[in-house]
């Protein structure tokens, strides 16, 4: 399955199936401009070596000099540090303007690997290999690349420093996600069902149905099922990022993909939280699918959305495996002024996106305080 991306000047496929990482160099050679002699795999030290083994084979089928280096990916490592170590492992790899670099790994990876490609000799090709369901369906389509600062006094600032660098190619093959741990295959859930409470917009009417329909599915890894997830929701999400490539739309564009993250990112870095009986952090996902809840009942608080529909998304949520509640959140108050600190939020105005409940989301400007906490109160255990 292929979904065309046609993004500005530089369009490309999205390439989605089982087992095509062994048809990556074939893909590969067909996307490039111009030939290339040397690849610079960058693996995430989490896929297994069968994988990284697969990738590289089907590069040496095409004549390609592959130089491979490894990355363990968290947040901090998403660093300058990590970007030199990676740049200058590069230069000593020889690497010319015209040969390329592929991520293999989840978005953490994507970001650097790609972020490096934007610079490198002021730019190579990438070809994005998404590992984790959350980067083949989200973070390998769009072309935002990145590492995150830490500034004195405000702690690690996510995706701060970064460009945006359309991959060459993209192919998710779904067969990796086999490995995954089951609570990272449901963080990426989550971002699917941001796109499924959006099917109006991303123009799949029937994607909030045909999710909910083939949930039981997609957690038991049914890999036809599997590839009509990550297409749809690749498409869903070119859909939106094609239209407003650098993020420059005043309202709506890709902005509404931010639906329910307002919540989440006030909420994802605390460290003191309890889903059921486990403490620690949550997974960003983990924080979305809890932000679509707060969104949801946020939305129906201001009359913009149906009661059930909000209770409709628990369940969906709940159906998934994801947190429908969570406990150990701060007074509300304290989570607002979190929220109003979000980096989508303009000149001190807190913008949430919100769902109607019809497929269509949509940019609401400072909504008013007891909805925030109608919201909060869904999400608190
Ligand atoms: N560029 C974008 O548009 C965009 C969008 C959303 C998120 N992001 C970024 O993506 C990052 C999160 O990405 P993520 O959720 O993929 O997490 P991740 O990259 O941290 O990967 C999650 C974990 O899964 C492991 N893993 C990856 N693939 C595996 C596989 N097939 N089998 C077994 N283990 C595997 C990794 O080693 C890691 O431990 C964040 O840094 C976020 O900022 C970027």
């Amino acid at each position: 399955m292929q979904v065309h991306v046609a993004i500005g000047e530089h369009p490309y496929n999205v390439h989605v199936g089982a087992g095509i990482l062994t048809q990556a160099g074939e893909i590969v050679c067909r996307a490039l401009r111009e030939p290339a002699a040397r690849a610079f795999v960058v693996a995430d030290a989490g896929v297994p070596q069968s994988a990284v083994k697969a990738l590289l084979k089907s590069l040496a089928d095409r004549s390609l000099v592959a130089t491979t280096t490894s990355i363990t990916p968290s947040e901090p490592s998403k660093s300058w540090p990590a970007l030199h170590s990676l740049l200058s492992q590069m230069a000593q790899a020889r690497l010319e303007r015209t040969d390329l670099v592929i991520a293999l790994g989840g978005g953490i990876t994507g970001d650097i690997a790609g972020f490096a490609s934007a610079t490198y000799r002021r730019g190579v090709p990438v070809v994005q290999c998404p590992t984790t369901l959350l980067a083949m369906v989200d973070s390998s389509v769009g072309g935002k690349t990145g590492i995150n600062l830490d500034v004195p006094g405000s702690g690690l600032m996510k995706n701060m420093v970064g460009a945006f660098w359309q991959p060459t190619a993209v192919v998710a093959d779904v067969e990796l996600l086999r490995s995954l741990p089951a609570r990272e295959l449901r963080a990426g859930l989550a971002e699917c069902i941001k796109h499924a409470l959006m099917s109006a917009d991303v123009e799949d009417p029937d994607l909030l149905e045909w999710t909910r329909t083939n949930m039981p599915r997609i957690v038991a890894l049914d890999a036809p099922t599997l590839q009509e997830l990550v297409a749809r929701n690749v498409a869903a999400k070119a859909r939106i990022v094609c239209g407003d490539e650098r993020e420059q739309a005043k309202d709506g564009g890709r902005a509404l993909l931010n639906l329910g993250h307002t919540f989440a990112h006030a909420i994802e870095t605390l460290p003191d939280l309890t889903i059921g009986q486990t403490p620690g952090t949550l997974l960003h996902g983990e924080a979305v699918a809890l932000g679509l809840i707060a969104a949801a009942t946020c939305a129906a608080k201001m009359g913009l959305a149906p009661q059930a529909f909000a209770t409709d998304v628990a369940t969906l949520i709940r159906n998934a495996g994801l947190p429908t509640a969570v406990s150990g959140l701060p007074p509300d108050a304290e989570v607002r002024a979190r929220m109003a600190h979000d980096k989508k939020s303009r000149a001190g105005e807190l913008r949430l996106i919100l769902p109607l409940g019809n497929g269509r989301a949509k940019v609401v400007s400072n909504p008013p305080e007891e909805a925030i906490t109608a919201g909060l109160t869904a999400i608190r255990a």
